[in-house]
């Protein structure tokens, strides 16, 4: 087991539905040490890539992505959840599905801070189904930027998210990826990787 999946068994809190909790180091409260071996280890899988730019998407994205950036010294630019229908045509669109939340929201990103020179990658806490990481790879895509890698620190392996995304071809990177749960006596399957 690596850090992040010896942490999961340690603090990680396993609920019916297969959703796990991990707010007391990874989505509520933060462990910054954690989060800064997070970013060591992205920085590695990631070596060589020219890297300008992170990009994530609000709320929980964002704290990860900004130490994970202070070891490729670049900005942090995070994807805004809007519901507004009146957005002006300054900004990258994406419409992103929940299915944990049931709903529909446009995420923006302010055509200010992406364009065609950006190498971008893409960070967040949790990989499930993909919606997310769909909207940030189309407006990235819209911008004419290079995605050069994805970085995710829980991937829910038995979703369909991650195979998509892979099957597109990018160097999809998830520190830990859960294969299984069992809520009844709190375990946590990863996969070898
Ligand atoms: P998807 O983006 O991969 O399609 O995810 P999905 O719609 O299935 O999940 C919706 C939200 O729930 C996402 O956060 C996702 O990170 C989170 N999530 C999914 N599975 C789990 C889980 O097992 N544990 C935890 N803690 N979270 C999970 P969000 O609401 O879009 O963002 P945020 O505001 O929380 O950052
Ligand atoms: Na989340
Ligand atoms: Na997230």
């Amino acid at each position: 087991m690596n850090f992040l999946e010896e942490r999961i068994v340690k603090d990680g809190i396993v609920k019916e539905g297969n959703i796990l909790k991990v707010d007391s180091f990874l989505n509520h409260q933060m462990d910054i040490d954690l989060f800064n071996q997070m970013g060591e280890e992205f920085k590695r899988r990631f070596e060589g890539k020219p890297i300008n730019k992170i990009l994530t998407i609000e709320a929980s994205g964002i704290g990860i992505a900004c130490i994970v950036a202070s070891h490729f010294h670049v900005p942090v630019v995070f994807a805004k959840k809007s519901q507004s229908i009146n957005i002006d045509g300054d900004v990258y669109v994406a419409e992103v599905e929940s299915f944990t939340h049931k709903c529909k929201n446009q995420v923006i990103v302010s055509k200010k801070f992406l364009d065609e020179n950006d190498h971008v990658l893409i960070i967040d806490d949790f990989l499930a189904n993909g919606c997310a990481l769909q909207g940030l790879l189309s407006i990235v895509a819209q911008a004419g930027g290079t995605v050069e890698g994805i970085g995710i620190a829980v991937e829910k392996g038995f979703q369909q998210g991650g195979r998509i995304i892979r099957n597109f071809g990018y160097q999809l990177e998830s520190l830990a990826i859960v294969e299984g749960m069992d809520a009844a006596n709190g375990t946590v399957q990863f996969r070898e990787q």
